[in-house]
């Protein structure tokens, strides 16, 4: 058995939902704790002293007034996208059709590919990302080279081919057919390979035709242990469209549930414009929103519900969205989720922006036993981070008179300069390597 390591410094831990309990009393947050990893897991976390003299041959890691949390969980991006993050002027159809699917064309050259993959993931992990679940394009090469780069880095991580077989240009589209065998075959190629996720990926309602639906549909049904991920209701003009294309569905989410894409392991980006109807269906179900909010205000999208979804007890993630979203840090994306809750008229305590990026986001994923908190048994992905990282930070940190209020200038003001370290799998990575 390999040596423990110890990790020192101020720890976040989440016991319970800090949406179903009140938000401090959801977290242990300790002033001087530790977590011991052994290999790739954590195995006990707990006040320093205890663990110093419970394992008194592991090797220190002391991170001194610096905060150790588990890495965060970015539960929807497109890593194509990553070189036509922040493109001016468009909404949604616009946005696509002018920035995001003349990117996306360039994925079936692999080694482009895979040099936007590795670009990808090194600055997520810049930014104290752990896990991501991306989109790719319709490119079975785009799926390959996700999944190398994740695996060569020992990351968890779920992907999948985005399938899309009308309304895009040429050179994106495959077929029901394709669709299904293409997604199949990546399916058994990576799932349960290392640490990574197979994702069936139809992109949107309106680049599909029921056929297409219809097919994945069948592809889940025979791999329901694997996730599905698309979009929903994101925008006015998308909700219309759908309307339009699918005239026999009650609703966006009735478009996918028609075709066998509803369940309890569903992924649905977005979700801001929802009809009682579908809210009740996607509660009953148990399916995931994800909530994206710098992609939400960056592309005009609207303001997710997160007081009504949380209250009503929706699976709730966050994620990036990048790049639709304007940020590849989770940092950011909290300050964002802050934001869009302030418009809507509720302030989400530190402590639940914390759990979104981190438990909520692995719940959101059913991967919450796995990854997303300080817990013997989870694997060890965590990012360590310095809560005074700028003189505008340390300066309001230091009037804090509590740990959330020490905490939550980092959440607002703090970007890949708070990240100090990061540990993946049980390993710190090296910097800039
Ligand atoms: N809807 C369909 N595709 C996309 C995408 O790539 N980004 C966003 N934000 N919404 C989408
Ligand atoms: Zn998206």
């Amino acid at each position: 058995m390999t040596d423990a390591q110890l990790l020192l410094g101020q720890t976040l831990a989440f016991d319970a939902d800090p949406f179903a309990t009140p938000p401090e009393a959801a977290a242990t947050w300790r002033r001087r704790g530790g977590v011991v990893v052994r290999e790739g897991r954590i195995v006990a976390v707990g006040e320093a002293d205890d663990l110093r003299r419970a394992h008194p041959r592991a090797q220190i890691h002391d991170h001194g007034e610096a905060l150790i949390s588990a890495g965060f969980v970015d539960a929807h991006v497109h890593y194509p996208q990553t070189a036509i993050i922040a493109s001016w002027g468009k909404q949604l159809i616009d946005w696509l059709n002018s920035y995001t699917f003349p990117e996306e064309m360039r994925f079936g050259d692999a080694r482009f590919a895979a040099e936007t993959a590795a670009r990808y993931l090194d600055l997520v992990l810049a930014c104290g990302t752990t896990t991501v679940a991306s989109f790719c394009t319709v490119h079975p090469e785009s799926v390959d080279a996700f999944f190398s780069e994740a695996r060569a880095r020992g990351l968890r991580a779920l992907a999948g081919k985005t399938c899309m077989d009308r309304n895009a240009p040429e050179g994106l589209l495959d077929s029901a057919q394709s669709a299904y065998d293409d997604s199949r075959r990546l399916l058994e190629k990576w799932h349960g390979k290392d640490r990574l996720s197979y994702v069936i990926t139809p992109r949107f309602a309106p680049t599909s035709t029921p056929e297409q639906l219809e097919a994945l549909g069948a592809l889940w049904a025979e791999h329901p242990e694997c996730p599905m991920q698309t979009h929903l209701s994101e925008q006015l003009p998308e909700i219309d469209w759908v309307r339009r294309l699918f005239p026999e569905a009650r609703d966006y989410l009735d478009s996918y549930e028609r075709f066998g894409l509803l369940g309890e392991n569903a992924l649905y980006g977005h979700a801001i414009h929802l009809t009682g109807r579908e809210r009740a269906r996607l509660r009953e179900v148990g399916a995931a929103l994800i909530h994206c909010p710098t992609s939400n205000s960056f592309i005009g999208s609207g303001l997710f519900d997160m007081a009504g979804l949380t209250a009503e007890g929706q699976r709730i993630g966050l994620a990036t969205d990048t790049g639709g979203g304007s940020s590849f840090s989770m940092l950011r994306t909290m300050a964002a989720a802050y934001e869009i809750g302030q418009l809507r008229g509720s302030a989400l305590h530190p402590a639940q922006l914390w759990w979104l990026a981190t438990q909520g986001s692995a719940r959101a994923l059913r991967l919450e036993g796995c990854i997303g908190n300080l817990a013997p048994g989870m694997e060890a992905d965590l990012v360590i981070l310095d809560l005074a990282s700028t003189p505008a930070i340390a300066q309001r940190a230091a009037r804090a008179e509590s740990f959330w209020e020490q905490l939550f200038p980092t959440i607002m003001m703090g970007d890949e300069r708070a990240v100090r370290a990061v540990w993946v799998n049980g390993a710190p990575l090296v910097r800039g390597g």
